[in-house]
């Protein structure tokens, strides 16, 4: 018998179809529906989550500004419109907001963006304050171009003076590089805009990054190079992290599930996601296994063979799952999902002041006779190409486009000194001669410096001047390292001038300051003889220069310190022989197909063979003379401490205070560094370890501040590898120290 389904049963039914595909059809990723969207992504569209948008948004500038929704821009995550879920921008870098500063869809207009003070300068801050506010402007100054997250702190250590992104890194120490990591961090994300911390993890060299097989031991590993990510993790919670190029112990970072989910996730509790480095295609369901959400800048391919995978079983969905419910979960909380309507025009005037008095903390005074600041001296005789061209980043993803740069020849004169008009005539021709336009990549990643303009003796005139300034400036960056001739020594005719400078001005009694304008470490001691003042200036950003200027008037009182040790000689160094300082590649002549070096020692693998002894945990074990110790720099003041004390409280964190008074007769600023020593160990530890910091407030003459740090355990721990522990010793030694070389007081804990 036919049953008849009555007419109301079928117009009910397809009503409910029909309200259902609407639902779906309206379904829209709100913050609490994410899994709801996750049942509601097919495959192809969770593949295009997790793989980003191509290389066009970075490329702007030569592929076209069409569909861009920010030129310039490193890299988007691609949006999925059926279901509400907007496009996320991401873009470089650590020193500031790196897009194209001018648009042909807008002419007219530009987009500028402030260049701060790169990473070096920012940790010899030593003053968390302080690069709080540069993230909050730099976060500011994302916010409002349209940036969701910042792809920046950079955070690897600088196991390696000669490491050529060390500019865009923090130190030698994980505990300075977690703490200011974090500080900027939490400025940045206070914006509602993302950090990440990268690169994550052993990214210590740049030859060859792209395959590099850094091999060290697990101690190593977590009591340095994962000390500080694991700070920032802890203390500041970043929306994202990346992970970097080379392989660790063998296994891809980018694919690494002991790096990317046992200890970053299960270990120390972060929620955020992993986005790999700019990285050509690789075994991508791998990375996905292993917990890395996001494929950066992502390329096609990588979408087939994820669908091709999941499909074929290669790959589990389920994974797959984790990964797009954390995308999802990172793009709910950023501005473009929110709606927020930038200006395009960020305040760049207040976050230049800012990067001027972040510069002013962080310039480091090395040597100083007594020449500084400069008493009685109107006319100065400036020296050296990058005086007049000052180099405020180094190259690559971390240079930053801004709108000027103070070249210290300019923040002099407005400082009111007096330059040799002819010296100055001089180095502006040869600098207009040799300045080169350059072409696509240097123009996108910035210039190679020009070689130094040979001084004629007739310019050497200290009749002209009170006083000579030597600048000495060094380029380095992304894609090839430092080498030891020529960049970490003076170059044959730099030690000439030099010299010549010193006899002529120091026959008159006249000083000669020189000013090192690099992104780190240099060999100082076979020359800093012939200079009566030394100051490590950095790549100070746009508006270093104008601090400089007023730390060599006195209007400002030097308190940076060194956060790396400047060796006597390269070959000092623990890592000098493990390290590719002979090597004339760059990082690109190692692809992934074409791999030209297999097998070669420090290009193909790295032995990271010094272990723990990186740098100052190394010279103060062994006692090896270094030219300035990790923590040193110079005040136009002193300062005395007393009243050390230490105490445990019930939850292991370990309190320090102490007393620190200006004893002189200026007002200044003092970092005190707070140091442990383990008098019985159990297994190797060296004699040094930094555990705290803390920088005084601007203390006038005679005035006393007492300065409170605390030590949580997870940062007092050494790594013990035959137990697989973490292990605090019962008794330990606290020091307080003006450096690593100038320990002022000691008690027992
Ligand atoms: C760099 C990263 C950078 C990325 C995007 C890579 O070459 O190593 O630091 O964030 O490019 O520009």
């Amino acid at each position: 018998m036919k049953r008849h389904i009555p007419f109301y049963s079928v117009a009910l039914i397809a009503l409910l179809l029909a309200s259902v595909k609407m639902e779906a059809q309206n379904l829209r990723l709100r913050e609490d529906n994410i899994p709801e969207i996750l049942q509601a992504l097919t495959l192809e569209e969770k593949a295009s989550l997790v793989v980003g948008g191509g290389m066009k948004s970075m490329m702007a500038g030569t592929l076209g500004e069409k569909g861009v929704l920010v030129p310039g821009a490193g890299g988007t995550i691609r949006p999925i419109e059926r279901l509400g879920i907007p496009s996320v921008v991401l873009s470089d870098g650590p020193a500031g907001v790196r897009i194209e500063p001018k648009r042909k869809r807008d002419k007219g207009k530009t987009f500028f963006a402030t260049a701060f003070p790169s990473g070096t300068l920012l940790a010899s801050t030593w003053n968390e304050e302080i690069v709080t506010k540069v993230g909050q402007d730099l976060g500011n100054e994302a916010l409002e171009y349209g940036i969701d997250v910042m792809l920046g702190p950079g955070m690897n250590l600088h196991r390696n003076p000669l490491n050529g992104r060390n500019f865009e890194y923090y130190s030698e120490d994980p505990v300075v590089t977690g703490k200011i990591a974090a500080a900027m961090i939490r400025g940045m994300q206070s914006n509602g805009v993302g950090a990440c911390a990268k690169h994550y993890a052993l990214n210590s060299q740049e030859a060859c990054r792209n395959g590099n097989d850094a091999r060290a031991d697990e101690r190593t590993i977590r009591e340095l190079y994962l000390k500080g990510f694991e700070i920032a993790v802890k203390e500041a919670a970043p929306w994202t992290i990346m992970s970097s190029y080379n392989r660790v112990n063998g296994v891809w970072a980018q694919s690494n599930h002991w790096l990317l989910t046992d200890i970053l996730r299960d270990e120390w509790g972060f929620d955020g996601i992993v986005m790999s480095d700019w990285t050509g295609k690789r075994n991508t369901a791998e990375q996905v296994a292993a917990g890395n959400d996001l494929m950066e800048p992502g390329y096609k391919s990588q979408k087939k063979e994820i669908i091709r995978k999941v499909k074929s079983g290669e790959l589990s969905e389920a994974d797959l799952d984790v990964c797009v419910e954390r995308i999802l979960r990172l793009i709910v909380k950023t501005p473009r999902f929110k709606g927020y309507v930038y200006s395009d025009a960020p305040n760049l005037e207040a976050h230049a002041m800012t990067a001027r008095s972040a510069a002013a903390e962080g310039i480091v005074l090395l040597k100083n006779d007594g020449s500084l600041p400069l008493r009685g001296v109107k006319r100065i005789a400036l020296f050296g190409n990058t005086g007049y061209k000052t180099v405020a980043g180094g190259t690559g993803s971390g240079n930053v486009h801004a709108p000027y740069v103070v070249n210290i020849s300019e923040a002099l004169a407005a400082t009111g000194f007096h330059l040799d008009a002819d010296l100055e005539n001089a180095y502006q021709v040869y600098l207009k001669k040799k300045t080169k336009k350059g072409g696509f990549l240097s123009q996108m990643l910035g210039k190679s410096l020009p070689k130094e303009m040979e001084i004629p003796d007739a310019l050497i005139r200290p009749d002209n001047a009170d006083a000579a300034l030597f600048v000495i400036g060094r380029q380095a960056g992304e894609g090839l390292d430092r080498h030891i001739e020529d960049d970490f020594l003076l170059t044959a005719s730099e030690k000439a001038h030099l010299e010549k400078v010193q006899a002529a001005f120091h026959a008159q009694g006249k000083p000669v300051i020189v000013i090192l304008n690099t992104g780190g470490a240099m060999e100082t001691a076979s020359w800093d003889s012939l200079c009566d003042a030394l100051v490590a200036l950095w790549q100070p950003g746009e508006e270093g220069a104008s601090a400089l200027a007023d730390i060599l008037s006195g209007a400002v009182n030097p308190s940076g310190k060194l956060t790396m040790t400047f060796p006597l000689d390269y070959m000092d160094i623990p890592s000098s022989s493990h390290f590719p300082y002979d090597y004339k590649g760059s990082s690109s002549m190692n692809t992934m197909k074409k791999y030209k070096d297999k097998g070669r020692e420090n290009i193909d693998f790295t032995e990271f063979a010094e272990g723990l002894n990186v740098e100052y945990r190394y010279f103060c074990t062994s006692g090896k003379p270094v030219a300035y110790p990790f923590g040193f720099g110079l005040s136009y003041t002193t300062f005395s401490y007393d009243s050390l004390e230490a105490s445990r409280a019930e939850d292991g964190t370990v309190k320090v205070s102490l007393r620190v008074t200006n004893t002189g007769d200026v007002a200044g600023k003092e970092v005190v560094q707070v140091y442990v020593n383990d008098p019985a160990p159990s297994f190797f530890k060296p004699e040094l370890e930094l555990k705290a910091f803390a920088k005084t407030s601007l203390l006038a003459p005679g005035a006393s501040e007492v300065l409170e740090m605390s030590i949580a355990p997870y940062i007092l721990a050494s790594f013990n590898e035959s137990t697989s522990a973490w292990e605090i010793p019962a008794r330990m030694n606290i020091l307080a120290g003006a450096s690593s070389g100038d320990i002022r007081l000691t008690i027992e804990l």
